[in-house]
């Protein structure tokens, strides 16, 4: 008989895969309250239009896109950025700004599929919107940041490369490029760490070999890996080339950005997590300004996450003109890395307390207490059927709890139960009618 089976790059969520990725969810949840963001979500399907010419061609090409009953051109969503804007633009008169927003959802995108790279997947979206400073940028980058480190990762495990689409603007218009020319260049910078110098061909093809000069400088700005070397790099054109005045004001208040940026990320003890990298520009075709991804150290693994500002979008999408800057990160990287590192708990939904019942005589003193214990909020297991103490003991191991709850005759008959710590194997004896404050106090202390 034929099985069905998910369709390539969708997964199934079996409940030890669900737990999994729950514990991602909460912890990301966790960091959003921490840092003072509001959850919403949206429709997973959407107009075509949104994504059309608005995310750039590499997602468009990637639509599950298709025609619903009532002829509308419908999409499942690529990404939240689009979503997030037309609901932020439909109210932002009404909204306090700044408007902190987060969100946990899942995206579909028909990519080939590889280690990394699914259909279906799940990101964290932060973004805000009416900050046109650099002042959100330290916001979203330290919560990026800290939206990994929750897990216990380091700045041994992952890095936030930063850099700078206005900068690289500024440094090619200096230089004598025209936008259409930047734009060319920068695209070839994106697919440079893939093709070497063939990157450059299709520049080649549309506006004529790159001079020496230029190429040498241009390599230089994506090769620079701290901040000093970037400011000496532009420090030095601005001896060596005729500079116009406004392009020097304008290189000079992007590296007063720049140093805010890296000096408030400095401020938080977390400078060791982020790398000055232009050759970072992102594909998307929305980013405006500073933009930014996330990395494993080791560089096994395709990018964890990415973001950076898009100042125009909302204002594309009919909204009001409203600055916004966010980023996304993905849940199969991260739970690659998580795995990787050891750090995916194997008890993610383990109960707080198991109860070991000595036989039928002694089940109802024990439910009364499960059931009292439960409604507190406590997450008890039993066993369904009389077992051996020795077999209950075990499936409470296997349980992952952290207490075991022992209701032996002998106890029930003295009036008390025994508690366990699971983790040391130590036993004491409560009073019944205490069972409910020790599970606290217990539970409290671990
Ligand atoms: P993105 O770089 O396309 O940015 O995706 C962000 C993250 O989502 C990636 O780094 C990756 O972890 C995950 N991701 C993307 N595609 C897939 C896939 N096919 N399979 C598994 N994981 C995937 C955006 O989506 C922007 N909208 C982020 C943003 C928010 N910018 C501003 N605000």
């Amino acid at each position: 008989m034929a099985t069905f089976q998910s369709l390539p790059g969708f997964r199934d969520f079996y409940p030890e895969d669900f737990s999994r990725r729950q514990h991602i969810f909460r912890a990301w949840r966790h960091t959003a309250h921490a840092f003072g963001f509001q959850e919403y979500d949206a429709p997973v399907l959407e107009p075509l239009e949104l994504y059309t010419t608005k995310s750039g061609e590499e997602i468009e090409g990637q639509l599950f896109s298709f025609k619903d009953k009532g002829g509308r051109e419908v999409s499942l969503r690529p990404e939240m950025t689009p979503t997030v804007c037309r609901l932020v633009g439909a109210r932002a008169g009404a909204l306090k700004r700044p408007i902190k927003w987060f969100s946990v959802a899942e995206f579909f995108r028909y990519e080939r599929a590889q280690k990394g790279r699914l259909r279906a997947f799940s990101q964290f979206n932060g973004d805000i919107f009416g900050e046109p400073g650099p002042e959100a940028e330290i916001e979203l980058i330290a919560m990026l940041i800290q939206c990994l480190a929750g897990f216990g990762l380091t700045k041994d495990d992952f890095y936030v490369r930063l850099s700078d689409r206005d900068l690289w603007f500024f440094y090619l218009e200096a230089l004598g490029f025209n936008d259409e020319q930047s734009r060319a260049i920068l695209s070839a910078v994106d697919r440079y760490e893939k093709m070497g110098d063939d990157a450059f061909m299709s520049y080649a093809e549309a506006h004529g070999e790159l001079d020496f000069v230029a190429m040498t400088k241009i390599k230089a700005m994506f090769g620079v890996r701290d901040f000093n070397r970037l400011e000496s790099l532009i420090a030095a054109d601005f001896v060596a080339l005729v500079v116009t005045e406004t392009a020097r004001s304008k290189l000079n208040a992007r590296l007063a950005d720049w140093r805010k940026i890296l000096g408030g990320l400095e401020a938080m003890g977390l400078k060791e997590f982020v790398q000055v990298d232009l050759s970072v520009v992102r594909g998307l075709a929305y980013y405006t300004g500073f933009v930014f991804e996330a990395f494993d150290r080791k560089g096994d693994l395709r990018a964890l996450a990415g973001g950076g500002r898009y100042n125009n979008l909302v204002k594309k999408l009919g909204g009001p003109d409203l600055p916004a800057v966010g980023f996304a990160i993905g849940d199969v990287t991260t739970g690659l890395l998580l795995e990787q590192r050891g750090l995916m708990p194997s008890f993610v939904n383990a109960p707080d307390l198991y109860a070991v019942i000595g036989g039928e005589a002694e089940r109802s003193a024990a439910f009364a207490d499960i059931q009292a214990l439960r409604a507190a909020g406590f997450r008890v297991e039993y066993p369904f059927k009389e077992l051996a103490f020795g077999k209950q003991f075990k499936a409470a191991a296997e349980s992952g709890a952290k207490l075991a709850l022992i209701y032996g005759s002998e106890e029930l008959a003295n009036g008390v139960v025994k508690i366990r710590d699971m983790s040391d194997r130590t036993e004491r004896e409560i009073p019944r009618d205490h069972v409910l404050a020790a599970v606290r106090d217990a539970l409290a202390g671990g």
